[in-house]
């Protein structure tokens, strides 16, 4: 049983958990979200210095909650890609150093694989192959997850990612930073036919439309023009109706593109993962219509949605048990397709 130290520290979360094969002992997340909420967006140079001065007590907390000594560790692993290079500099170094000192195998994660195996957190009887729907604030994919290591991107998002469209569209509605959950929420108290709005297709070059990738812009441009209609009208902003409307029109996008996908490649069971899979929107929708398809879904647990170490360890747990680990010289990457 491999029993692995994360640390994610890809964007705005500290997060450092341990994972022992798909069981997560201790999960410690610490957000920055109150200090970049006033900046609007997360700031890198303020997140790399807030990464520095929370880590360490993270660390110490998590090995403290799962009752271990670094020294009953198998593995230390740290996001190495994709994110803000100061970010994962921090993370990476702490790891690296840990690992030396422990004497203990180092493993650089990328961060999507992370969202690929978050699902193995609610099942830990699912094994490849299977199809992911990874849906985060960076990234709107469909992969093929044939197995550890190797994955097939069938689909993507030409421009926003859907995370990146809640966030913009909950700026639309002047709600704040992040906007999913707010949408999310609001969702729930509005008519998702109040408004109907466009969905974003993508043209193939005989003319047809793409059958996996989607586009989001025009939607949100959508939402902007009725945001600016509505507000010359100098009537209330229905802010619940508007954010219901638009939830579902991503969301229709979303579970039609992941269905028609999944049947096309044969594949049973489909598994979610980024900070949108915390949506209920697209929870509900996308369980019912796998359900009528025969398909299989699952989703990670909520709060294993958003950023966390314990699906870094995870995924460094998959690859420790086939013997990949990463040499100290392994540096960090911006950008990286998994
Ligand atoms: O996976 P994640 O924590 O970070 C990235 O790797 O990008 O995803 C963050 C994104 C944000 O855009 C946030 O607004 C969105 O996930 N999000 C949600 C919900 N919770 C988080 N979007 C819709 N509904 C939610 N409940
Ligand atoms: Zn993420």
């Amino acid at each position: 049983m491999t029993t692995i130290l994360a640390i994610e520290t890809s964007c705005d979360e500290t997060a450092v958990a341990i994972v022992k094969k798909r069981q997560v002992l201790s999960s410690i997340v610490t957000s920055q979200i109150e200090t970049h909420r006033q900046y609007g967006g997360v700031v890198p140079e303020v997140a790399s210095r807030q990464h520095l001065e929370l880590l360490g007590e993270a660390i110490a907390q998590s090995l403290n909650q799962a009752n271990l000594h670094p020294s009953q560790l198998d593995g230390i692993a740290a996001t190495c890609t994709p994110g803000l290079v100061g970010s994962l500099l921090v993370g990476v170094m702490a790891a690296k150093t840990l690992a030396l000192v422990h004497e203990k195998p180092f493993l650089g994660v990328h961060h999507l694989e992370g969202h690929l195996y978050a699902s193995y957190l609610s099942d830990p009887s699912l094994e490849p192959p299977f199809l992911c729907l990874l849906v985060s604030g960076g990234h709107t994919s469909l992969i093929h997850v044939k197995t550890c290591g190797d994955y097939q991107t069938l689909g993507q998002t030409r421009d926003d990612a859907a995370g990146e469209a809640f966030d913009k569209v909950a700026r639309l509605l002047k709600l704040g930073y992040p906007g999913g959950p707010e949408i999310d929420r609001l969702a729930q108290q509005g008519n998702p036919d109040a408004f109907p709005l466009p969905e974003g297709r993508v043209k193939l070059p005989n003319g047809g439309i793409h059958p996996y990738d989607a586009s989001y812009s025009g939607l949100k441009t959508a939402v902007m023009r009725l945001v600016q209609k509505l507000e010359a009208s100098e009537s209330d902003l229905p802010v619940a109706d508007l954010a219901a409307s638009f939830q579902k029109t991503v969301v229709r996008s979303l579970v039609k593109r992941t269905i028609r996908c999944a049947l096309d490649y044969n594949l049973s069971t489909i598994a979610v993962g980024g900070g949108v899979a915390a949506n209920r929107g697209l929870r509900t929708a996308l369980t019912a219509a796998a359900e009528a398809e025969g398909l299989r879904v699952l989703f990670p647990p909520m709060s294993y949605c958003t950023d966390n170490a314990a699906m870094i360890g995870c995924a460094a747990s998959e690859h420790l048990s086939r013997g990949h680990t990463s040499p100290l010289t392994l540096g960090v990457r911006s950008r990286l397709p998994v």
